[in-house]
C-alpha cells in the first residue's frame, strides 16, 4: 500500500518535471520555489551578556586584541554566507559574534570583570555583495550550566535580523542543555555545526539565512 502511493507520488513527480521541462518556467513559479527552499535560520535568546561597550578592537579576529595574542583553547574559524530566503547574499548586513574566554568569562560586569583581556570576545563582520564573513576565534569553551556555544547577531542597518547561537557537533553537552534541548531537529541541524580540522585549528562552516 505504501510502495503504491510512493510510486504514484515519483510518477506524479516525474509528470510534474517533464512539464516543466518542456514549458517556461513562468518568474512566480521560481519565486515561490524559491521562498520555500531556504527557511531563515532559528533564532535563540540573545542572553545576559550581549556587550555594554563594544571592545575598541572589534575586528574578525578574537585571538588578537590590540598586540595582545590570545592562546588558550583551540583556533577555530567560523565562516558562512549570510543570505536572504530566495538564497540572494545580503550586502551590507552586519555579523556580530561574542562568547566567554577559555575559563568561561564574558567580558560584561555581571560576569564579574574576569574575562581575560587577552581576548576580544566580540567581533563583527560587514559582509559584502557575496555576503561572505569569517571569523578567527577560539573554539567554544563551556562554562557553568551551559554546553559550548558562540552568541551570533545580524544587522542590516539599524534593523536587526537575528539572534542565536551556535553549537558544536558531537559535544557532549549539547543533549544536557536546556537551550539546546528546546530545539527540533532541523533546528539542531541549522544551528549545530561541525567543527573540522583545517591548516590553523578548526573550521566551522555557518550558513545564516535571514528575513532581509
Ligand atoms: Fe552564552
Amino acid at each position: 500500500m505504501q510502495q503504491q502511493s510512493s510510486s504514484s507520488r515519483r510518477s506524479l513527480l516525474a509528470h510534474s518535471a517533464g512539464v516543466l521541462a518542456i514549458t517556461a518556467t513562468p518568474a512566480w513559479f521560481t519565486a515561490a520555489q524559491a521562498q520555500t527552499a531556504l527557511r531563515p535560520t532559528p533564532s535563540q535568546s540573545e542572553g545576559p551578556f550581549y556587550p555594554i561597550a563594544l571592545p575598541s578592537d572589534n575586528d574578525f579576529d578574537l585571538l588578537r586584541t590590540g598586540n595582545a595574542v590570545y592562546q588558550k583553547g583551540q583556533v577555530a574559524w567560523i565562516e558562512g554566507v549570510v543570505t536572504d530566503t530566495k538564497g540572494m547574499p545580503v550586502s551590507g548586513a552586519v555579523v556580530e559574534i561574542w562568547q566567554c574566554d577559555h575559563e568561561g568569562n564574558y567580558h560584561h560586569p555581571r560576569d564579574g570583570g574576569k574575562a581575560d583581556p587577552h581576548f576580544q570576545g566580540f567581533g563583527k563582520v560587514a559582509v559584502g555583495k557575496d555576503g561572505r564573513y569569517r571569523f578567527r576565534t577560539m573554539k567554544p569553551a563551556p562554562y557553568s550550566g551551559r554546553t559550548p556555544h558562540i552568541h551570533v547577531k545580524v544587522r542590516l542597518d539599524r534593523k536587526e535580523l537575528l539572534t542565536t547561537q551556535l553549537y558544536v557537533a558531537g559535544d557532549q553537552g549539547n543533549d544536557r542543555d536546556s537551550l539546546w534541548r528546546r530545539l527540533d531537529e532541523r533546528e539542531r541541524a541549522a544551528l549545530t555545526r561541525a567543527f573540522t580540522p583545517s591548516a590553523d585549528g578548526v573550521r566551522a562552516d555557518f550558513p545564516i539565512v535571514v528575513q532581509a
